[in-house]
């Protein structure tokens, strides 16, 4: 085991970071699992066996990214980054709070981009790789997701940027996957996409595209259709698609309706 070197996993206490641990972990990758929830992180730990370990840690608190580089390299250096934690609250741009606008670029882009940046001299030493897990909102700009959606748009551009800038030596890729059967979508969330014929992936599928991703010369990768094709369409021509999108907003108002009315009751 351990063939393929050191991943970095963060978000592995979540739906998508675990089932990617564990096929990189099929795969003969040694994991270092990073999140929060140390329990979570123990149970897949165990799950995974012995020379896998973890790290419980809030990526947003000074001095988290510098102990994640230092334990990487105290296990021999990282040979593949994943960042995959983020977080995502639905909500209309007018009701967000300056410390959720805060969180969500931070955790979602900010965090990413440090990471990277100290682990990149023990990425470039064995020509390693960085995944970034952004969102197929990373592509489209959605209603009421507009934070979500600026940290993954600035993610994207992050990710190709860096991709071209160390072409050969660092290998730097942006995975988008659609709505995902986690944690991370409210009941609010996965209703509205019942409403609106959304298909919902497992986290499994999810990492499946992560291996394929891993495995090819591609830069980046939009899980699904027709999801992939309205990233296309709404670079090459963006008008058809607010149209589209702008039909939606009843039904999306409807579903969000319940998160208003209980922080303007509690306003
Ligand atoms: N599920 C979807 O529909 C979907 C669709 C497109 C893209 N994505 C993206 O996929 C990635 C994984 O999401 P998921 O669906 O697996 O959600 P999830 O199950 O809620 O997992 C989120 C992960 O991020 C970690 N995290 C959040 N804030 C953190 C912080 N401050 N410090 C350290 N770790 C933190 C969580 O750690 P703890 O739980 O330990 O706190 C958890 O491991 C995210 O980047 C998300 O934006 C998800």
């Amino acid at each position: 085991m351990g063939k393929q070197g050191l991943a970095v996993i963060t978000g592995a206490s979540g739906g998508i970071g675990a089932a990617i641990a564990t096929q990189l972990s099929q795969a003969g990758w040694r994991c270092l699992l990073l999140g929060r929830d140390e329990n979570k992180l123990q149970l897949l730990q165990r799950t995974l066996g012995g020379e896998h370990q973890y790290l419980a840690l809030d990526l947003t608190l000074p001095g988290s990214v510098q102990r994640v580089m230092m334990h990487a390299a105290s296990l021999g250096g990282a040979a593949l980054l994943v960042n995959c934690a983020g977080c995502n609250e639905m909500r209309s741009f007018q009701s967000e709070q300056l410390e959720q606008i805060q969180r969500q670029m931070t955790v979602n882009l900010v965090v990413p981009m440090l990471l990277t940046h100290h682990l990149l001299p023990q990425l470039s030493s064995v020509k390693g790789t960085v995944v970034n897990v952004g969102s197929a909102f990373g592509y489209i700009g959605y209603p009421y997701q507009s934070v979500y959606c600026a940290s993954k748009f600035g993610l994207r551009g992050f990710s190709e940027a860096l991709s071209r800038e160390l072409d050969g030596q660092v290998a730097v890729k942006y995975l988008a996957p659609r709505a995902t059967d986690t944690s991370i979508n409210s009941e609010d969330v996965r209703a509205l996409n019942t409403a609106l014929g959304n298909k919902m992936d497992t986290p499994e599928e999810v990492a499946h595209s992560f291996m394929r991703l891993l495995n090819s010369k591609k830069r980046r990768l939009v899980v699904g259709f027709p999801e992939k094709l309205f990233a296309r369409v709404n670079g090459l021509l963006p008008e058809l698609v607010d149209n589209a999108i702008i039909k939606q907003l009843k039904t999306i108002k409807n579903y969000i309706s319940c998160q208003l009315n209980t922080k303007e009751s509690s306003s």
